[in-house]
């Protein structure tokens, strides 16, 4: 059977100090949340929660009328079709989850065992799972300190013979500096494939994310900036990675008779149904992008002078979609450290989430990675949390969030 990988705080050393404490309980601290400008609904403020507010309802109903609720319908083929066109590029591949688009767009490479893709340490874990199925070895890098991206300078140093792809994230909405990375993908004849899963709507120099690179992988999971449930997309301008991605999500069904395959496929579709909620997204997307920058202005506004708290910052170059909006605490400043500030923001009925916990320290890639450290990622670990950043979040709740913050402030007396 398998066995899952036992990590103990003694084999950790020095990084044991950084894993985050597990989650506070949000407890209702009020009947409902102390209001400011207007009543307040509800008793805790979740960190993201999907808003579905626009046709969702209608065009589902339309698939279940007209019968298509499997993995083909119109919705299907217009939400793929007008991603593609949002995010700049030809191609939409609609797949069943995140992690699934960035197997398929990767698993279009045909990488072998020994192959390396390089990846930032500080991201999701589906990042560098979408490598291992490839049977290929993630590579890592740190992150750069002031957008909390994927420190372009470094991976140079970690091109090899066997490298075939450079994966940036663009992490909580923020895009990675794609030029200089895409100079060094092209002079070494390797492939970018961004982790598009938290930007959407994202721009880098005018151009949105999606379209940065050879190819990108999204998710509409439900805490995304548009979801559908659990669904992802591969986009791109290369007909050849949308043609085997696309062949490569339905099995690898071949074009010359039913039955027959070429390819180890997989089942990776996504419903017509889901497509249907995924269109009804797209159509509100630039007012939740809106939504998102004007909440997390309200944010840096009401957080930047408490002591001790790091408020997001956005690059120049950068257009920011703020999928979660983070803060970093730094302890001897503020008074308290990040973990005891989550427990008094979920005393008082808030929701938080810990920043990501680097791939290098990981239980099930820890003897892979064992000797090394990235000593930004594991700032960001210790930390960094997100504070509810949901596109409908009132702002009298964000306000709110800021004053249980400022009040906790030890330095503040
Ligand atoms: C950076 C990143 N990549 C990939 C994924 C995987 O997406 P999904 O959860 O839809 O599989 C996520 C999801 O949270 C993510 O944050």
């Amino acid at each position: 059977m398998l066995q899952g990988t036992e990590l103990s705080l003694e084999e950790m050393g020095e990084l044991a100090a950084i894993i985050p404490a597990s989650d506070p309980e949000v407890r209702v601290r009020y009947n409902t949340i102390p209001n400011f400008d207007r009543p307040s609904r509800r008793s805790i403020i979740p960190v993201c929660e999907p808003t579905l507010g626009g046709n969702e309802a209608k065009y589902v109903l339309q698939a279940i009328e007209t019968n298509w609720i499997s993995s083909a319908g119109q919705f299907i083929r217009d939400f793929e079709a007008q991603f593609a066109d949002y995010c700049g590029v030809k191609y939409g591949i609609a797949c069943a989850n995140g992690t699934v688009a960035m197997h398929l767009a990767m698993a279009t490479l045909g990488l072998e065992p020994g192959d390396e893709v390089i990846i930032p340490t500080f991201t999701m874990i589906a990042t560098a799972n979408a490598v291992t199925y490839c049977g290929a070895t993630p590579v890592l890098v740190d992150m750069e300190p002031h957008y909390w991206q994927m420190d372009v300078e470094q991976v140079a140093a970690k091109i090899t013979p066997r490298t075939r792809a450079i994966v940036p994230v663009h992490i909580y909405g923020h895009p990675t500096d794609m030029d200089p990375l895409n100079e060094l993908a092209q002079k070494h004849g390797l492939m970018v494939i961004e982790d598009a899963a938290e930007a959407h709507g994202g721009e880098y120099k005018g151009r949105r994310t999606g379209g940065l690179g050879d190819a990108a992988g999204f998710s509409f999971y439900g805490n995304k900036i548009i979801t559908t449930g659990e669904g992802g997309m591969v986009t791109t301008d290369n007909r050849e990675i949308a043609q085997l991605a696309w062949n490569l999500r339905d099995h690898a069904f071949s074009h010359e008779r039913h039955f027959w395959h070429k390819f180890v496929g997989f089942n990776y579709r996504m419903t017509n149904l889901q497509a249907a909620v995924g269109l009804a997204q797209l159509e509100q997307l630039d007012d939740f992008v809106v939504a998102r920058r004007t909440n997390a202005q309200a944010y840096t506004e009401l957080l930047q002078d408490i002591p001790g708290i790091a408020t997001p910052q956005e690059a120049p170059y950068a257009k920011n979609v703020y999928w979660m909006y983070g803060i970093m605490v730094d302890e001897q400043v503020y008074g308290m450290n990040r973990d005891q500030l989550r427990r008094v923001l979920a005393d008082n009925g808030i929701e938080t989430r810990t920043f990501f916990i680097p791939m290098h320290c990981q239980p099930v890639y820890w003897r892979q990675f064992k000797g090394q450290r990235y000593p930004v990622a594991e700032d960001l670990c210790k930390r960094g949390f997100y504070l509810p950043s949901a596109s409908s979040l009132p702002l009298d709740e964000l306000k709110y969030v800021a004053k249980v913050i400022r009040e906790a402030c030890p330095a503040l007396g």
